[in-house]
């Protein structure tokens, strides 16, 4: 058992996360060597931190909130041998702040100044099958991504996750009977986060046949982060024998030259018994031809089908557009009772106090 004390690991989880300082919390009543050894062993020093980190623009800034508690804490201990550790210090003055600019993760990305919108970072999420009370980090699942951080960057939201991907993730974790063996497919699939979880879940069960997941999109930058992520050595889901990535354009679903292959993917390729989606009732133009793909992919009678859309409510009247269209079209909705107080993933925790709620719609056919 690895365990770690309950605050450090959340301050773990936060760093990981690229949650922003003000939503973590110094452990001022632990002892100041046990907060360093923390700092260095398992922050500064962690080997899956050095090859997937956060951007140096979100190091500097936890580093510039850590630093100042760290040495008030030193110092209201009074203990003349203590002192803040000199690697947190070269790291800080010699990695970070001397880099004015924040340097692209990747070749050939211009460098970006101080100033600019967030760098592109990898970002990891703790998870834990079962809910999220242990503290024995053994018994935690990760997945990283390699993500914007902007909301738009290159004309797509979907180079970033976004928090309704968090919280259907989390009703998944704690519901894997909904994935174990199953065929699922997900819409608007961005950079993974959901899917890789996803894969894992079917992994998790342990299965000789853990099912099969196709993760789709649009945009082609989109679908090849997804499918980078997916793969990254460090996820469990790079070792799942049946994931893949397919271009999906919703609006196929109502042209009459496209319809036939979209019903064949949909029907005879994929013939999912779940189809997921995180966010992606964000333009009310778009509604009819998703709501066309769900007829299409869930009507297809040899057996019963489920979708599971997760909707961030931003504009109560374009979700209100979008149930009504799914009701009109013959499908049955319903709004899951989500007992989900406890947030799972720490960026939803940020994210869910902007006051802005989730919901989970369950349609099936009659
Ligand atoms: C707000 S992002 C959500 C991404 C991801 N599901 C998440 O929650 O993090 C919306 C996603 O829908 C995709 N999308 C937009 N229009 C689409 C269309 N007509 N067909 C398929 N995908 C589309 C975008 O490319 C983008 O990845």
């Amino acid at each position: 058992m690895v365990s770690i004390h309950p605050d450090l690991f959340k301050i773990l989880r936060g760093y990981a996360s690229l949650t922003a300082p003000i939503y973590l919390q110094f452990p001022a009543h632990l002892e100041a060597q046990i907060i360093n050894d923390f700092l260095v062993d398992d922050v500064l020093l962690n080997l899956h931190f050095q090859q997937y980190p956060p951007s140096k623009q979100y190091q500097k800034s936890f580093w510039k909130w850590v630093i100042p508690h760290l040495e008030k804490k030193v110092q209201t201990e009074g203990d003349s041998e203590a002192e803040v550790d000199s690697r947190i210090y070269e790291l800080y003055s010699q990695e970070l702040l001397t880099s004015s600019s924040t340097p692209s993760l990747r070749p050939g990305n211009a460098e970006l100044t101080a100033q600019s919108p967030p760098a592109e970072s990898y970002i990891t999420h703790f998870w834990r099958p079962g809910g999220s009370t242990s503290v024995d980090i053994g018994e935690w699942q990760t997945t990283t991504l390699l993500e914007s951080r902007t909301l738009i960057e290159s004309g797509t939201t979907g180079l970033r996750t976004w928090l309704a991907s968090l919280i259907l993730a989390q009703y998944l974790i704690l519901n894997p009977a909904l994935v174990h063996r199953k065929r699922i497919l997900e819409l608007g699939s961005g950079v993974g986060f959901l899917g890789s979880v996803v894969a894992s879940l079917q992994l998790l069960a342990g299965h000789e046949d853990a099912g099969t997941l196709v993760m789709s999109d649009i945009n082609d930058s989109v679908l090849t982060r997804c499918r980078d992520n997916v793969q990254l050595p460090c996820n469990l889901s790079s070792s799942h024998p049946d994931v893949r990535c397919c271009f999906l354009d919703w609006s196929a679903a109502l042209d009459p030259n496209d319809i036939a292959p979209l019903t064949s993917l949909l029907r005879e390729e994929v013939d999912a018994d779940l189809i997921l989606g995180a966010d992606i009732v964000f333009d009310p133009n778009l509604i009819p031809a998703l709501v066309a793909v769900l007829r299409l992919a869930l009507e297809s009678h040899s057996r019963p089908r489920t979708a599971l859309i997760a909707l961030t409510i931003r504009n109560p009247a374009t979700t209100q557009k979008f149930t009504d269209a799914v009701r009109d079209s013959g499908l049955i909705l319903e709004k899951l009772d989500l007992d989900m107080d406890d947030k799972m993933f720490m960026e939803a925790v940020e994210g869910g106090d902007a006051n802005i709620g989730v919901n989970i719609f369950r349609i099936t056919v009659q």
